[in-house]
C-alpha cells in the first residue's frame, strides 16, 4: 500500500482538529469514515444490485434527499474532532456524482484527514482521474471481478466491460495514481476459476488484489453461503502457483489478511468477513447519500443526520449527537452471524457504500 498522504500540515500553535476522540462500547475508537456520495451505478453487478431486483421500484434517491457538498464537509469537519482521520468516499459509483471532483478538492484540504481514498468500479476513471489527482485524492481503489469479458459482463449485470476498467485502471497510474488496489469478489461457479490468471495479471504491476469473500450485504443479492469461496482456499491455490508469506498489518483493524508473493512480485490481501470476521478492531462509520450514519454495514437502523445539517444545529450539537451514537454502539455482525436472524430488511450494499 502506498504510504497515506499526508494533505494537511497543521502548524504548530494551530488548535488540533481532534477534540476528543470517542470510542463504543467495546472500546473501539472511531478513525474511519465512509461517505457515500450517490446511490446511483453505472453497473449492475449481481452481488450488489442485481437488474431483476431493481425492475419496478423506485429505488434511487431522489437529488433533494442527497446530502449537498456543504454538507458533506461540515459533516466531515464534525467526524474528525472525534477522532475520524482516514476519510473513503463511495457509491453507488462516486464519479456519476455531478461536481464530484470539486467535492474531492474540499475534503482533501480539510485539517485531520491524512487519508483520503475513492472506491469506483474505474469506468469513468479516463474521464477524471487526472483532476482527481490534482484535487489531492490520495488513492484509489478499483472494483474488478474478471479479466475475462464473458464473465465480467455476467457479474456486471451486462453492462460496461472489463476492459473499460483496465483502461480506466490504466488512466489512474498515468495519473499518478501508481499502487492501486483491485478489489475482487469471489462468487463460486461466477469467477472462482479465474482466480491464478487474475492474480496473475496484476503481479509485477505494483497493484494489490485483494479477494472478499461474497457477504450476505442488503437482501435483494440472493445471498447464498454455497457460493462464498473461503479465503483459506484461495491461499492455498495461489500458495501453490506463486509461494507466498503473510504480512504483518499495516494498519490498527485493517480489512485485509495482507501476503507477499515470496519472489517479490507484490503482494495480495483477503477479506473475509464470513470466515475470518474482523469485527474487533472495527473502526469504520458509514454515512448513506441522504445522511444516514450507520455503525455497522450490516445494519438494519440508521440514525438521520440530514434534519440535524438542515435544522441549523450547531457542529458542536452535531458532535455531541455523533459521540452519543458511537458510545452506544456494539455492532460485531460478522462474529454473530450465524445466530442473528437473517430475514430482516437490511440497507443495500449501493446505498451503504461497502
Ligand atoms: P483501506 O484499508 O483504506 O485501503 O481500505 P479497506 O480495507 O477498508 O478497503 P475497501 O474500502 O476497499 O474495502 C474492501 C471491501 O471490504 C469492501 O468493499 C467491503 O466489501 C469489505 N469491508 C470493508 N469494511 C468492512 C467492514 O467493516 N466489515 C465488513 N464485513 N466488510 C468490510
Ligand atoms: N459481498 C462482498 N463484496 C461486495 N461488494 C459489493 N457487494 C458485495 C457483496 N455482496 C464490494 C464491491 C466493491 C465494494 C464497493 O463492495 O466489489 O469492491
Ligand atoms: Fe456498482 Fe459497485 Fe455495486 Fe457493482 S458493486 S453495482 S460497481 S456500486
Ligand atoms: Fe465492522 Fe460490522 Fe463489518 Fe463487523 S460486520 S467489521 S462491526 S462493519
Amino acid at each position: 500500500m502506498s504510504k497515506p498522504k499526508h494533505s494537511k500540515v497543521i502548524r504548530p500553535g494551530f488548535p488540533l482538529p481532534v477534540s476528543d476522540p470517542v470510542q463504543d462500547r467495546f472500546a473501539r475508537p472511531l478513525r474511519d469514515l465512509r461517505l457515500s456520495v450517490i446511490d446511483r451505478c453505472n453497473l449492475r453487478c449481481d452481488y450488489c444490485m442485481p437488474a431483476d431486483s431493481l425492475q419496478g421500484r423506485g429505488i434511487f434517491l431522489p437529488k433533494p434527499e442527497l446530502l449537498s457538498d456543504d454538507e458533506l464537509v461540515r459533516l466531515v469537519r464534525v467526524f474528525v474532532r472525534l477522532g475520524v482521520h482516514k476519510l473513503r468516499l463511495t457509491g453507488g459509483e462516486p464519479l456519476l456524482r455531478p461536481g464530484f471532483t470539486d467535492l474531492v478538492a474540499r475534503l482533501a484540504a480539510l485539517p485531520g484527514i491524512d487519508d483520503l481514498a475513492l472506491t469506483t468500479n474505474g469506468i469513468l476513471l479516463p474521464r477524471h482521474a487526472r483532476a482527481l489527482k490534482a484535487a489531492g485524492l490520495g488513492r484509489i481503489t478499483v472494483s474488478l471481478d474478471s479479466i475475462d469479458a464473458a464473465t465480467f459482463l455476467r457479474m456486471s449485470g451486462g453492462k460496461g466491460s472489463a476492459a473499460e476498467v483496465l483502461a480506466g485502471i490504466k488512466a489512474a497510474e498515468a495519473a499518478g495514481f501508481d499502487q492501486l488496489k483491485i478489489n475482487t469478489v469471489v462468487q463460486r461457479g461466477v469467477n472462482d476459476n479465474e482466480i491464478e490468471s487474475l492474480i496473475g495479471f496484476f503481479r509485477g504491476t505494483g497493484h494489490i488484489v485483494r479477494l472478499i469473500e461474497f457477504m450476505d450485504v442488503g437482501s435483494l443479492n440472493h445471498w447464498d453461503r454455497t457460493q462464498v469461496v473461503a479465503s483459506a482456499d484461495l491461499l492455498k491455490r495461489i500458495h501453490d502457483c506463486w509461494p507466498l508469506r503473510p504480512l504483518p498489518s499495516k494498519v490498527h483493524g485493517e480489512t485485509a489478511r495482507r501476503y507477499a508473493f515470496e519472489d517479490g512480485e507484490g503482494e495480495v490481501g483477503f477479506i473475509s468477513s464470513i470466515t475470518q470476521p474482523f469485527c474487533g478492531d472495527c473502526t469504520r462509520a458509514r454515512v448513506t447519500a441522504d445522511g444516514n450514519l450507520y455503525s455497522c454495514l450490516f445494519a438494519h437502523r440508521g440514525a438521520a443526520l440530514r434534519p440535524l445539517l438542515r435544522q441549523r444545529s450547531t457542529d458542536d450539537a452535531l458532535e455531541a449527537f455523533l459521540r452519543g451514537q458511537w458510545q452506544a454502539r456494539e455492532d460485531r455482525y460478522s462474529e454473530l452471524r450465524s445466530s442473528i436472524d437473517g430475514d430482516s430488511q437490511r440497507v443495500e450494499m449501493f446505498r451503504m457504500g461497502g
